[in-house]
């Protein structure tokens, strides 16, 4: 699930980008990005912390300074799930980016993750880390045994620890601020691993989750209510997540539905940031599919909405209401953050165009990045869901990943 195109050929122009940049420019912190080597998890394979073909376990790490100097933020990025031996064989093929490390050097650091103080006011100099996404269970997974015929390793939720103790050691437990963040596979890591992670950052005065486009919901009332739950179930059983999930949802659901945010939230206590679009992309296009039999132009019309018949417009509504619904239900608590948008938009912030700049989404005036400083450091409070708009806007910022 989830198509997701590699990032390689912009990380080429970026480069390029930022050469030129360098060349032009005297003023070093100032670069609208930044590549970042990667740092392979010492000792991954004797602790077991390795990517789905066995590879280690990396991350990138770019140093904090200045007043950022004790503050943290760990990324978690997204590329969807496999939860089934042979789609977890076509991603060691296919998607060596998302289930190996071997041929990784290096990551762009932008938007969230930029060292430019005027587009990131709030993060830029913050010690900041981009954990690779290798392990197709959104950093979940752990079974001991690897199977000698598909050589496969299912290790997600030990390089999610193993890279948070070698960062312990780095400066992460004398941090004051730290964040969790990450995009949609990434988004609902950050959800299913808030608390978890609090935990092991106990000396830390302000810990506080961020998830991006990780609101991934269930829907029983609209089509392919099923094959969500599957997708999730799969995952679930084939790495062995079930262990890990909250017994609070556990003792009450199969544990397939505990990969739902919807049957996990109420129960998160770190204070935790919603960001989503109530028309997400890829929860609509891919997700959502009606059965091909009854909507044969639904690939068409989720790529165009303007191609949509009336009823396929309705799903679309539908999904809509159903999503804030379902955000209603997963209670009040105070230190919660939202900012839910109507773009036709899936992933917010590893993009500058949509994290911050002048046409990036704005509610109640406020940029994505405004509106997460303004809540990280209790400026105020934020609860901004659109609630005005009811068709998805075509908000044209940043290049997509879904066609
Ligand atoms: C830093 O961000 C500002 C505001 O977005 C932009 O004007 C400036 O060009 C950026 N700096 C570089 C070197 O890209
Ligand atoms: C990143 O790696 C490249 C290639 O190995 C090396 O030339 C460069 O010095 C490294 N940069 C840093 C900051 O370590
Ligand atoms: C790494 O790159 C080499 C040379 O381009 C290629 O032969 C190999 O298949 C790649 N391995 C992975 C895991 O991507
Ligand atoms: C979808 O669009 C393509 C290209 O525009 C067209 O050839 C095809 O017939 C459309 N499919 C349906 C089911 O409408
Ligand atoms: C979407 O469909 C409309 C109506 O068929 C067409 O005019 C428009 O060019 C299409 N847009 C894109 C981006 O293909
Ligand atoms: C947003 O800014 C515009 C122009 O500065 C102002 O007119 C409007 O009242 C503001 N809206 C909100 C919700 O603050
Ligand atoms: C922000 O508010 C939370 C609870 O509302 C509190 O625990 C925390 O210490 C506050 N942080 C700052 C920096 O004021």
């Amino acid at each position: 699930m989830g198509i997701y195109i590699p990032t390689t050929m912009a990380d080429h122009w970026l480069k390029l980008l930022i050469c030129v940049i360098a060349l032009s420019s005297t003023k070093v912190n100032v670069r609208a990005s930044e590549m970042v080597n990667i740092t392979l998890l010492s000792n991954a394979v004797e602790k077991g912390a390795v990517c789905l073909d066995g590879s280690p376990a990396g991350y990138h790490y770019a140093k904090g300074y200045g007043d950022g100097a004790n503050s943290w933020m760990i990324y978690l990025p997204g590329g969807g799930w496999c939860g089934r031996k042979q789609s977890c064989i076509d991603r060691v093929k296919y998607s060596p980016m998302l289930s190996s490390t071997k041929n990784i050097t290096q990551e762009n650091f932008g938007a969230i993750l930029s060292p430019n103080k005027t587009s990131n006011p709030d993060f830029y100099n913050w010690n900041r880390v981009f954990i690779r996404y290798c392990d197709g269970s959104s950093f979940m997974g752990d079974v001991k045994k690897v199977d000698p015929e598909t050589n496969l390793h299912k290790r997600g939720s030990r390089i999610f620890t193993s890279v948070i103790d070698e960062l312990l050691s780095k400066g992460l437990k004398d941090a004051k601020n730290v964040m969790l963040t990450g995009n949609s596979a990434g988004g609902l890591a950050t959800i299913l691993n808030c608390d978890r992670f609090r935990a092991l950052v106990p000396n830390a005065n302000m810990v506080k989750c961020v998830s991006d486009s990780g609101f991934f919901i269930h829907a029983k009332n609209l089509p392919n209510a099923a094959g969500r739950e599957r997708t999730f179930s799969r995952v679930v059983h084939f790495h062995g997540i079930s262990k890990f999930l909250p017994k609070s949802c556990t003792s009450r659901m199969k544990p397939g539905l505990c990969f739902f945010p919807e049957n996990l939230v109420a129960h998160i206590k770190t204070p935790l940031f919603l960001l989503n679009s109530d028309f997400d992309k890829f929860q609509i296009q891919v997700n959502l599919k009606p059965h091909p039999v009854d909507n044969p132009g639904w690939v068409n019309c989720t790529r165009n909405i303007t191609t949509c018949t009336p009823p396929q417009l309705q799903i679309i509504k539908d999904f809509r209401n159903t999503f804030l619904e379902t955000l209603k239900g997963v209670g009040n608590n105070p230190s919660r953050g939202l900012f839910i948008n109507s773009c036709y938009i899936h992933d917010f912030l590893y993009l500058m165009g949509r994290y911050n700049s002048p046409d990036s989404p704005k509610l109640h005036n406020k940029t994505i990045a405004q509106a997460i400083g303004d809540w990280y450091f209790n400026r105020s409070s934020v609860r901004l869901i659109d609630t005005k708009i009811d068709y998805p806007l075509d908000c044209k910022i940043g290049s997509g990943n879904f066609v």
